[in-house]
C-alpha cells in the first residue's frame, strides 16, 4: 500500500491525489482520502484506482482543507471494496488513519473492543487499530501521540501509519514498523509518504523513519521522533534527496514499462560507471573491497530474493560458479526464512531487491544475520530498509522503476552481480588477467548492443500480433538463459494474464512436451555459444509436435532460422553476458502482447511493485 499526508498552508487535496498516483505502484485495489476542511473530517474512498477516487470524491466532499491523508491499497484483510478502503475513522468520528501493513492480533483486539461497545463498519485490521487508539486516548486521558504509542505497544504486526484528530488539526502522528515512511520538511509545511516521490517538487529535505520509531508532526514546531517501545527521543536526521521529477515521469512513452525497457542501455552503464575501469583493468566496489576477506573465506554464497530479483539471483549463480568457483545456492526469501536453514558465519548471503522493502527478503536477512552470516545487499532504492539492514552492499543505480513488471532493475541487478563475480574471480585467481580484461571490455559493449537490440521492437510487435490470443506459452532456455526463460514467462503472465511457464530446455521432454500442439507458442533461447546443438535438438522436438517456435538467436544464425517460425536476432557476446541481451526481446514481446490485449501494463491486476507484507 502507499500512503500520503499533508499538513501546512496549501490545499492538501491536489498534493495527496497527485502523490497517490505516484505511489500507485505500491497497490491499486482501492484508494481513499481524509481531509479536515476547517470544520469537519471528510472522508471519501472507493474500490479501484486513484482516478476513480477523483471522480468519487468530487461528488462526495468539498475537497478543500490544509490537512489530509490518503491511501492506495493492496488488499490484505478484507476484499477490496468501498468500506474496506482507507482512511478509516474512529467510532467518535474524530480520528482518521491510513495504514500500510498487517495487524496480526487484530481479531483478539477487535473482540475486546466490541465487548466495550465499539462497532465496526469494515473487515479491516486498520479500523481495529484506530478504535484501539481512540479507546486508549479516552481511557488514559492522554494526547494523540501518547495514545498511538500505547496502542502500538499492544499490537503484533507490521505498519506504517498516519493518524490525525479533527479536534487538534495542527498535528499528525506517524509510526513505522516494517513498512517505509518518509517525511518531507518544507517551510511551515510537512509531507508524509511511503517514499519521497509525492513531495519531490516541494522539498528536497526528508527524514526517513526507522523501524520502531514514531514521529509527532506539529505545525510551527520541530518534528519529534521517539522510539515506540521505550519513549526515548531520537535526533531527527534530515537527508537531502537526489531524486528529481523527470525521473518519475513517463517522458513521452506510452507506459512506464516501455520507458524503462528503453532506459536499459543507460541504466546498465550507470550501474558499472566508476566501478569498471577497463583502462586500468580493475573493478572497484567499496562494499566488496572492504569485505574481501569475508567473501574469499566464504564456504558458499546464498542468494535470497523474490520474484524477478530471484531470477537475477539464478543468473548470478551461473556467473559466480563459472568465474569465481564459489558454490552458490539461490533461495526464495519466503522459503528460506521459514525452513530453519543451515547457515552460519562461514556463509555469505547476497540479498537482491529492487525496492529494498520486500518483507520476506527483509525477514530472511534478519534471520541470516542472527545466525552470524555476513549479508550483502543489492538494491535499487537508495536508503531503503534492505540497504540499511545489510552489512554492506552495492546499489544498482537503475533510477526509479515504476512499472510493476520489473525490467531495468533485472538487467542492472545482473550487471552488479557480474561485477562482483569478476572482482572475486580476480582476487581468487580463478580467472586469468587476460580473460578478465576481455570480460571487462565485453561488458562495456553491452549498453550499445542493448541499444541496437531495441530496434527489433517492430519485428517483435509483428510476432506479438500473431500470438496475442494464445491461452498458454512455453519459454525454454539452457545454462545462463534458463533463468531468462523463467523471467520471460513471468513477464508475460504478470502483464498479459496469459499462462506461461519457463523451463530448462532439456527438461521439456519430462513433462511440458505433452502440452505442445499447433496452438502452443514456444519461445526458445538458442544463442550460438549456449549449448547450441542441444537446443537445436530441443527445437526439432517441438517442431515435430507442430509447436510454433519463436527463437531468440545470435546474429548470423542459420540452422535455427530454417526450422523456427520466427527468429529474433541478438548481437553476439560472451555467453555469460547474454542474459542482458536475450531478456530484452522477451520484455518487448510481453509488453506488446499486453498492450494489444488491452491490459493495464504498468499496473497489472492483483500485483504490487513493493510487497511489504509477507
Ligand atoms: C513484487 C514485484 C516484482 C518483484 C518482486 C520482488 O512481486 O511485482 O516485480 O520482482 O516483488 O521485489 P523486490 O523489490 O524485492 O525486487
Amino acid at each position: 500500500c502507499g500512503i500520503v499526508g499533508y499538513l501546512g498552508y496549501r490545499e492538501a487535496y491536489p498534493i495527496i491525489i497527485e502523490g497517490l498516483k505516484r505511489l500507485e505502484y505500491r497497490g491499486y485495489d482501492s484508494a481513499g482520502i481524509a481531509l479536515f476542511d476547517g470544520n469537519d473530517l471528510k472522508i471519501s474512498k472507493t474500490k479501484g484506482k486513484v482516478s476513480d477516487l477523483e471522480n468519487q470524491s468530487a461528488k462526495e466532499i468539498t475537497q478543500n482543507g490544509n490537512l489530509g491523508i490518503g491511501h492506495t491499497r493492496w488488499a490484505t484483510h478484507g476484499v477490496p471494496n468501498d468500506v474496506n478502503s482507507h482512511p478509516h475513522a474512529s467510532n467518535s468520528g474524530d480520528l482518521a488513519i491510513i495504514h500500510n501493513g498487517i495487524i496480526e492480533n487484530y481479531d483478539a483486539l477487535k473482540k475486546e473492543l466490541i465487548s466495550r461497545g465499539y462497532t465496526f463498519q469494515s473487515d479491516t485490521d486498520t479500523e481495529v487499530l484506530i478504535n484501539l487508539i481512540e479507546d486508549v486516548k479516552k481511557k488514559e486521558n492522554v494526547k494523540l501521540g501518547k495514545a498511538v504509542q500505547i496502542a502500538l505497544n499492544q499490537v503484533v504486526g507490521a505498519y506504517a501509519i498516519a493518524v490525525f484528530d479533527k479536534t487538534k488539526p495542527g498535528e499528525v502522528v506517524i509510526a513505522r514498523l516494517g513498512s517505509p515512511l518518509a517525511v518531507g520538511i518544507g517551510e511551515d509545511e510537512f509531507f508524509i509518504a511511503s517514499d519521497a516521490s509525492p513531495f519531490i517538487e516541494y522539498t528536497k529535505n526528508a527524514i526517513y523513519l526507522e523501524d520502531e520509531e514514531m514521529a509527532i508532526i506539529r505545525l510551527g514546531k520541530e518534528i519529534k521522533i521517539r522510539k515506540i517501545k521505550d519513549d526515548s527521543l531520537v535526533a531527527p536526521y534530515i537527508q537531502e534527496l537526489q531524486l528529481n521529477l523527470e525521473q518519475i515521469e513517463k517522458g513521452g512513452y506510452e507506459h512506464f514499462m516501455l520507458k524503462e525497457i528503453h532506459e536499459q542501455p543507460k541504466a546498465i552503464r550507470d550501474t558499472y560507471r566508476g566501478r569498471l575501469l577497463s583502462d586500468e583493468a580493475i573493478i572497484k566496489m567499496a562494499g566488496v573491497e572492504d569485505n574481501m576477506k569475508t567473501f574469499l573465506n566464504a564456504n558458499r554464497i546464498i542468494i535470497i530474493a523474490c520474484g524477478t530479483s530471484w531470477h537475477a539471483g539464478l543468473v548470478a549463480e551461473y556467473i559466480f560458479e563459472e568465474f569465481a568457483r564459489i558454490p552458490v545456492e539461490v533461495e526464495y526469501a519466503s522459503e528460506f526464512r521459514y525452513r530453519n536453514p543451515v547457515i552460519n558465519e562461514n556463509d555469505v548471503v547476497i540479498a537482491i531487491s529492487q525496492s529494498g522493502e520486500t518483507a520476506d527478503t527483509l525477514a530472511a536477512i534478519k534471520l541470516a544475520k542472527s545466525r552470524g552470516a555476513f549479508v550483502f545487499g543489492v538494491c535499487n532504492v537508495v536508503g531503503s530498509s534492505i540497504a540499511r539492514e545489510t552489512h554492506a552492499g552495492a546499489y544498482t543505480h537503475a533510477g526509479p522503476e515504476i512499472g510493476v513488471a520489473s525490467t531495468k532493475a533485472f538487467t542492472t541487478q545482473i550487471t552488479v552481480l557480474t561485477l562482483i563475480a569478476l572482482r572475486l574471480a580476480r582476487a581468487k585467481g580463478t580467472m586469468s588477467s587476460s580473460d578478465f580484461r576481455l570480460y571487462l571490455r565485453e561488458l562495456e559493449l553491452i549498453p550499445q548492443k542493448v541499444e541496437q537490440l531495441l530496434n527489433v521492437d517492430d519485428h517483435v510487435k509483428d510476432i506479438a500480433r500473431q500470438y496475442l490470443l494464445s491461452p498458454n506459452c512455453l519459454y525454454l532456455g539452457r545454462g545462463y538463459n534458463f533463468p531468462v526463460a523463467l523471467e520471460g514467462a513471468l513477464k508475460l503472465k504478470e502483464i498479459s494474464y496469459i499462462h506461461a511457464e519457463g523451463y530448462p530446455a532439456a527438461e521439456m521432454k519430462h513433462g511440458p512436451i505433452a502440452l505442445i500442439d499447433d496452438r502452443m507458442p514456444v519461445i526458445v533461447i538458442a544463442t550460438s555459444k549456449g549449448h547450441y546443438e542441444k537446443v537445436v535438438s530441443n527445437i526439432q522436438e517441438i517442431k515435430s509436435r507442430k509447436g510454433k517456435i519463436i527463437a531468440v538467436v545470435t546474429q548470423g544464425d542459420t540452422a535455427v532460422k530454417e526450422i523456427a517460425d520466427h527468429v529474433i536476432e541478438i548481437p553476439e557476446s560472451e555467453e555469460a553476458f547474454s542474459p542482458l541481451l536475450t531478456t530484452i526481446p522477451l520484455q518487448l514481446l510481453s509488453y506488446h502482447i499486453a498492450v494489444m490485449r488491452n491490459c493495464n501494463v504498468d499496473q497489472p491486476r492483483n500485483l504490487a511493485k513493493s510487497v511489504t507484507v509477507e
